[in-house]
């Protein structure tokens, strides 16, 4: 039977103003902002001072609210929140990827600590329903991969760089004027982001609650002039990928950019759009194509979140529950192209299986199939731009090659 819900919302910035309109235009969803928390005093606000709180007691404490939901920038405080709203007996709504991706293990448990729900499907790929799906219509499949485009910034700078010859720095100014980047644009360009939501995933996918910081991300930070040229003389694009593959019971999972061939599917997801591809046993490659960042996009998956728990929806962590036996780990090899300027700080002799390389007028690139430890290295090294070859696909360290799922 649904019921209405009081919320507590904490944060009113491009996500909760999303929240509010979509909730205002919805009919069917059975909730009621009662107060919203802010930080800053001096901001103009659209709706009337009386919604708005500056003590997060106010909604913490209150008997009346059943839900908090919290849509605030700091991972810290936002954990604090959660926590004390669940201490409290509310139910949590969040979005915020970090905090979830570095707490992950203890929400699980504080869940079942208290009784109570913590939705978070805004926090994965904006508008796309891949959390809920993971649980619910995959519970049973055997999942082998899940990857795909999982940061909307990121794609909207490479979508500008190639196809309106944007620079960099304009790109990026753009999906900052849009509200897509977050107000620390490095977690984006750098590969974090797309990481945080890749490791609660990888809770969904596989049973695994990792640590981000045992997983590696590359961004575009470094890509090139060299690169997108490399690209496009080669019917290539660039995208920032997010991936996570099983093999037996070993699942590799990091964050790099990658050369994408023009016909592959994920080549034509442009702009602030993320794609998922699921892969399981039976079901095979399966596409979800959304917006991944904004503030409607993200504010719709935020409703469903709380419309849910109108009927007491919770995550079940099936693939957790299904007793796996998957493991993390970093012990793969991947084929990469490595560019850098004149001088050459790579010897062939560096990687595992060294494909060749090219000299041109003012840089160089060479290929070849290095360790995720290396990539990881590299990825950090200045003047090195590393970008996986478009064929590449993990392969354990013990030599078996994993499926191609992406290339299929
Ligand atoms: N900064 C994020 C992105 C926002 O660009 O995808 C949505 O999570």
């Amino acid at each position: 039977m649904k019921k209405k819900l009081k919320l507590g919302v904490f944060g009113f910035g491009c996500v909760g103003q999303g929240l509010y309109h979509v909730l205002s235009e919805t009919h069917g969803v059975k909730a009621e902002i009662k107060k919203i928390a802010v930080k800053n005093r001096d901001k103009q606000r659209i709706l009337p001072a009386e919604l708005f709180t500056f003590d997060h007691q106010e909604i913490l404490q209150d008997p009346e609210i059943d839900v908090v939901v919290e849509l605030i920038d700091d991972a810290r405080v936002a954990f604090d929140i959660l926590r004390q709203a669940l201490q409290n007996g509310k139910h949590v709504v969040t979005a915020n990827k970090r905090m979830l991706a570095e707490n992950l293990e203890d929400i699980f448990q504080l869940q079942q600590q208290y009784d109570r729900s913590v939705l978070y499907e805004g926090a994965v790929c904006g508008s796309i329903p891949i959390i809920r799906n993971l649980e619910e219509y995959y519970d049973n499949d055997l999942l082998n991969s899940i990857e795909g485009i999982f940061n909307g910034s990121t794609n909207f700078i490479l979508t500008k760089v190639f196809e309106e010859q944007k620079s960099y720095e304009e790109a990026l100014k753009g999906a900052q004027d849009l509200g897509f980047a977050e107000s620390d644009p490095s977690l984006d360009v750098q590969g974090f982001d797309p990481k945080f939501k890749l490791t609660i995933a990888l809770a969904h996918t596989f049973g695994l609650f990792i640590k981000p910081e045992n997983i590696i991300n590359l961004g575009i930070d470094k890509i090139s002039s060299v690169d997108l040229k490399f690209a496009r003389e080669n019917g290539l694009t660039i995208k920032l990928i997010a991936r996570a593959v099983r093999q037996g019971e070993q699942v590799f999972a990091f964050v790099a950019p990658q050369y994408v061939p023009a016909q592959h599917f994920l080549a034509p997801i442009r702009n602030e759009f993320n794609a998922v591809v699921v892969n399981g046993a039976f079901a095979e490659n399966q596409i979800f194509v959304g917006k991944g960042a904004g503030s409607y996009p993200t504010g719709s998956a935020v409703l469903s979140d709380i419309s849910a728990l109108t009927f007491d929806y919770r995550y079940e962590y099936k693939k957790r529950q299904q007793g796996d036996r998957n493991s993390f780990s970093n012990n793969a090899l991947i084929e990469v192209i490595v560019s850098y300027p004149e001088s050459s700080p790579l010897l062939p002799q560096d990687f595992e299986d060294f494909k060749g390389g090219y000299r041109g007028f003012g840089y160089q690139y060479m290929r070849g199939t290095i360790t995720l430890a290396r990539l990881a290295e590299w990825g950090q090294r200045s003047g090195l731009s590393v970008i996986l070859a478009p064929d590449a696909r993990p392969v354990a360290q013990s030599g078996l090659p994993i499926k191609d799922l992406l290339y299929a």
